[in-house]
C-alpha cells in the first residue's frame, strides 16, 4: 500500500572499502575531519534544502552530532531522532535548542526518561509499541510539513529504511582512503538480502568531483 510519506534522500561519507568510520564504535566525525571544505559545503547545502534530517540514536550516541547547517547560510532542518527507549545522553548536542527536534521513541520506553527530553523543551513522538515504527514516524512528518527527508545514518537505522523501501536517493561523498576491519560499519547493516534475486538496485544518476573526493548520487530502484 502506497504510504504519505517525504521524499527521502540518504547521505553518507564512504572510504573505498564502503567504511563509515575507522572501527565500531568510533565517531564518523574522525574520517569527516579531513573532508575537503567543498564536500563539507556539498553536505551542508543538501541539509538546508531538506525539511528535516535523520539520525539513529546510536549515532548521536557514538558522534554526538549537531546536525545543523553551519558551512552555508541557510535554515536548519528538523532533526529527527529515532530512540525506541528515550536513552539519549541529556547533554546530546541534539537537544540543545539549536534547532527544532523530535525525539520519536516506542511506547516501551521509561516514562522518566520521556519527562526528561520533554523538560528540555524538546517534542517526543510515540511511535511503535517496542521499536520505533519507522512507517508511523515518517506519515506522521509528512503530516506536520516534512516534504523532503534526509537521512545521514547510521547502518543499522539505514538498513531498516531501506528494507522497507523508504529511501527514494543516495548520495555518496567518496573518502579516498581505506581502512579496513571485518567488523567497521559499512554503508548497510542488516542482515543483507542474501540472494542475487533480492538485490536493492541503483541506479547512478549524477556523479562529479568535489575537492579530493568523488560524490556519486544514485536513484534507488525497488523492484
Ligand atoms: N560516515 C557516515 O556518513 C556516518 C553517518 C552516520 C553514522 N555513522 C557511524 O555509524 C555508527 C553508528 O551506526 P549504528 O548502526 O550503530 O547506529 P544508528 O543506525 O545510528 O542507530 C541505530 C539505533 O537506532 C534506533 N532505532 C530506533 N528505531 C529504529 C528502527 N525502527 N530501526 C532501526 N533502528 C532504530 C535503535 O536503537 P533503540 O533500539 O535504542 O531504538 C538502533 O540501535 C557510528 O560509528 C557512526 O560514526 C557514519
Amino acid at each position: 500500500m502506497k504510504i504519505r510519506r517525504p521524499y527521502v534522500v540518504m547521505i553518507s561519507e564512504v572510504t573505498v572499502d564502503g567504511k563509515l568510520t575507522l572501527k565500531r564504535g568510533m565517531s564518523s566525525k574522525i574520517i569527516m575531519s579531513v573532508m575537503d571544505e567543498e564536500a563539507d559545503i556539498y553536505l551542508h547545502r543538501e541539509r538546508a534544502r531538506s525539511d528535516a534530517i535523520m539520525v539513529g540514536c546510536n549515532t548521536i550516541k557514538i558522534d554526538n552530532s549537531y546536525l545543523t547547517v553551519r558551512y552555508i547560510e541557510g535554515a536548519n532542518p528538523i532533526r529527527v531522532i529515532p530512540c525506541s527507549n528515550a536513552d539519549l545522553p541529556l547533554d546530546s548536542n541534539v537537544l540543545k535548542g539549536d534547532a527544532p527536534t523530535i525525539i520519536a521513541v516506542s511506547e516501551a520506553a521509561k516514562e522518566e526518561n520521556v519527562e526528561h527530553i520533554r523538560s528540555m523543551g524538546v517534542e517526543v513522538w510515540i511511535c511503535g509499541e517496542r521499536k520505533v515504527d519507522l512507517v508511523l514516524l515518517l506519515e506522521k512528518l509528512f503530516e506536520r510539513g516534512v516534504k523532503r527527508l534526509m537521512l545521514e545514518g547510521g547502518p543499522t537505522l539505514a538498513w531498516e529504511m531501506i528494507n522497507k523501501r523508504l529511501i527514494d536517493e543516495v548520495k555518496l561523498i567518496h573518502m579516498p582512503f581505506i581502512v579496513g576491519g571485518w567488523d567497521t560499519p559499512t554503508l548497510f547493516g542488516g542482515e543483507g538480502v542474501g540472494e542475487l534475486n533480492k538485490v536493492i538496485h541503483a541506479e547512478l544518476e549524477r556523479y562529479f568531483l568535489c575537492g579530493k573526493h568523488l560524490i556519486t548520487e544514485y536513484r534507488v530502484v525497488y523492484q
